[in-house]
């Protein structure tokens, strides 16, 4: 197993949602081509959300070809647990901007299967699916793409739940606390073991999530986003300046 990256952590702070797209999608170029040139293939894991949508479209029109799609396998870090056709799927909104107008093969997409009947077995169906890929070691994904919510929440990790105390698994079912909508979501361990991980925020409706996210005295139960502080791999915040605009020295 290659070495790790070394644990670090950077802020990217750029003018607009745009220039994020198009500066992330080169830097994940960089990452995926590198990792499967090492590995003979490579692992992202999707965010779901809104904001990621341009560095979908980012990668779908600038980087068709810089990198080896063939060699790249599509995960996702949660999923709404809605039909694949519904419009809140996460998976939905990938296809759409970045899967169909790339060359990766379809058994390289690996969808949380929300026909499962209950998010508990699409929980089990999918913690399979990683051990298929990953074997028994922690997935370490090349490459995990976050968004955050308003509440600090990654992926479908959520304030206050119990959800963030799972340790012994890497798939779970959680509840979205405002909506009570089901979700199906990697555990902290599995996010925290990525190679690199991009968490994209924009506007200044984020700013205080993304403060909260980036001081080290914050209680992750009130900010799962502040627990990236102990990832393993490299952690880069994409931020527009309306996002980084309570950070210190925020340019
Ligand atoms: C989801 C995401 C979730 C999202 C944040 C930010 O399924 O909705 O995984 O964690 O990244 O809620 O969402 P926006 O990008 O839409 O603000």
């Amino acid at each position: 197993m290659p070495a790790r990256p070394t644990p670090s952590r950077h802020v990217r702070i750029s003018q607009d949602e745009q220039t994020i797209a198009r500066q992330a999608a080169a830097a994940a170029a960089v990452i995926l081509a590198e990792a499967a040139a090492r590995q003979g293939r490579c692992a992202i894991a999707l965010s779901g959300g809104s904001t990621p949508l341009a560095l979908y479209r980012a990668l779908a029109v600038s980087h068709r070809t810089t990198i080896p799609w063939a060699k790249v396998h599509v995960f996702w870090g949660d999923e709404r647990f809605v039909p694949a056709a519904h419009l809140d799927n996460n998976s939905r909104m990938a296809q759409t901007a970045l899967l169909d107008l790339v060359s990766c093969p379809e058994e390289n997409i690996h969808r949380i299967p929300t026909d499962s009947g209950t998010p508990e077995a699409a929980a089990a169906r999918y913690a399979e699916t990683l051990r298929t890929y990953f074997g028994a070691d922690m997935p370490a994904f090349d490459l995990l793409l976050l968004g955050v919510g308003g509440d600090g929440h990654i992926a479908s990790l959520f304030p206050h739940s119990s959800a963030l105390d799972v340790t012994d698994r890497t798939v779970i079912a959680t509840v979205h606390p405002e909506n009570a909508s089901a979700r199906v979501t990697l555990t902290m361990p599995v996010l925290l073991a990525a190679r690199v991980t991009f968490v994209l925020a924009t506007g200044a409706a984020k700013a205080p999530a993304i403060a909260r996210a980036l001081d080290p005295d914050t209680n992750i139960a009130n900010c799962p986003a502040a627990g990236l502080r102990h990832s393993a791999g490299r952690v880069t915040w994409w931020l527009d300046r309306g996002a980084a605009r309570e950070l210190e020295g925020a340019c």
